[in-house]
């Protein structure tokens, strides 16, 4: 088969956006705005009409706000059409999916497009887990399929995640690193591994709260006031995860674990199994790690804040920060040593992704590396079984 040439100018092509939900309206949203003519398709019968109805509300809502001029406003409205389906799309340069997350809804779909659009139509997934590779397979020019992982709410959140399968072409990656960049998003590159950049380097921050909890180191109050006091970190573990939902960051965080064939690095816990059971999802449900009023506010977070500095400074074992970072530290520097994306990738994805006060692979330098690798040996020597295991990464790393 022979190689398709993506058109490198994707400045001023059609973009089309399938699935009109959280993701799709706001990623329709970005590329009016940039200028392009959309076509939005959704397969729930009017649900695109509604989402740009709401588009139209939400960029008069900007003009009020003397964020964008009427005019602007107004081009940006004419320029968002509506699409009964994929077969009533005009070609386009570039088309985005954002349905739901289902590998076989998905393949269906590029199947399709891979049809009804040209050859050289760069065809993105937003998906957050599915493999891209996966995605790709049977389609014929699979170099022009990517990932495009915008976060959520997309309009705000800067950070794309740009995935490559195995047979992505690198033509592709940087034609939609470029349009990424022309509507003002800060792209990073990774290759499709397991939770790509952020769903998978977060991990432990999770994780690692949630052990000690279990093992009544602290409550989570307390922990979670470790990690944003002496950490810097916005939110701690515990309540960020009930913002999350505690079924969506357990999703998430098992997806990851399957797809790495079930690494301990990656297990799920029973606490937050538990949660999830219990039908504690956190603040959407009022009730997760802690209880909620109805503005959201939690109502029994109350951490022992003489039990803080003695955590903050005790043995790494015990020692929310320390521990949560050297796991960080450690799934960074692999991820860059597996060649899955690069240092300044990874420290850009995890501050704008997921507000972390500084990327792991500098903190680990501040640190040092030897440090993060004693750390984790100590670590593997209290927990065996594979979890705390050092990258060899890391000890290149104090070599260099
Ligand atoms: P959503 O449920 O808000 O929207 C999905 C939309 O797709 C719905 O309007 C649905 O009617 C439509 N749809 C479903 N199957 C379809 C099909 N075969 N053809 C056309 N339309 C179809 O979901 P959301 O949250 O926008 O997620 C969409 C995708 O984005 C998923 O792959 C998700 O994993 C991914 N994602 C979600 C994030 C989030 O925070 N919600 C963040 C990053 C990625």
């Amino acid at each position: 088969m022979h190689h398709v040439t993506v058109d490198r100018q994707l400045s001023a092509v059609a973009v089309a956006v399938i699935g009109a939900g959280a993701m799709g309206s706001g990623i329709a949203q970005i590329a009016s705005q940039a200028g392009h003519e959309v076509y939005l398709v959704d397969a729930l019968e009017g649900a695109a009409a509604a989402a740009q109805d709401r588009l139209a509300s939400l960029l008069v809502g900007l003009e009020a706000k003397g964020r964008i001029t009427a005019a602007q406003a107004q081009a940006a409205s004419a320029r968002v059409h509506i699409a009964s389906s994929t077969a009533d799309l005009p070609e386009c340069g570039l088309v985005i999916e954002a349905i739901r997350e289902d590998l076989g809804d998905k393949r269906a779909l590029f199947a399709a497009l891979a049809r009804m659009q040209p050859a050289g139509t760069l065809l993105a997934s937003n998906t957050s887990s599915l493999d891209i590779t996966k995605l790709t397979q049977g389609l014929p020019h699979p170099e022009r399929v990517l990932g495009l992982h915008f976060f959520n709410p997309p309009p705000l959140m800067r950070l794309v995640e740009v995935i490559h399968g195995h047979q992505t072409s690198d033509e592709s990656v940087t034609a939609a690193m470029e349009l990424m960049r022309a509507w003002g998003k800060t792209p990073v590159r990774c290759t499709s591994t397991p939770g790509f950049i952020v769903n998978r380097v977060a991990r432990p921050f999770y994780g690692e709260a949630q052990r000690m909890v279990e093992a009544g180191v602290a409550d989570a109050a307390t922990i979670d006031l470790v990690i944003r006091e002496v950490g810097g970190f916005r939110m701690g573990p515990m309540e960020l995860t009930d913002l999350i939902g505690q079924d969506v960051n357990l999703a998430v965080g098992t997806s990851v674990w399957e797809q790495t064939g079930r690494d301990e690095r990656y297990a799920p816990t029973d606490l937050q199994r538990q949660l999830v059971a219990d039908g504690r999802l956190g603040r959407k449900t009022g009730r997760g790690v802690f209880r909620y009023d109805d503005a959201g506010a939690p109502l029994d977070a109350s951490p022992d804040r003489t039990l803080t500095a003695a955590l903050a400074n005790g043995p790494i074992v015990t020692n929310p920060l320390g521990r949560t970072l050297a796991m960080l530290v450690n799934e960074a520097v692999d991820l860059v040593a597996r060649g899955e994306a690069s240092a300044g990738d990874v420290d850009t994805a995890m501050k704008l992704g997921t507000n972390y006060p500084k990327g792991p692979i500098a903190w680990g330098a501040e640190i040092g590396f030897d440090v993060i690798a004693a750390q984790l040996r100590q670590l593997d020597t209290a927990f065996p079984g594979g979890r705390y295991r050092p990258s060899p990464a890391l000890d290149a790393q104090v070599g260099s």
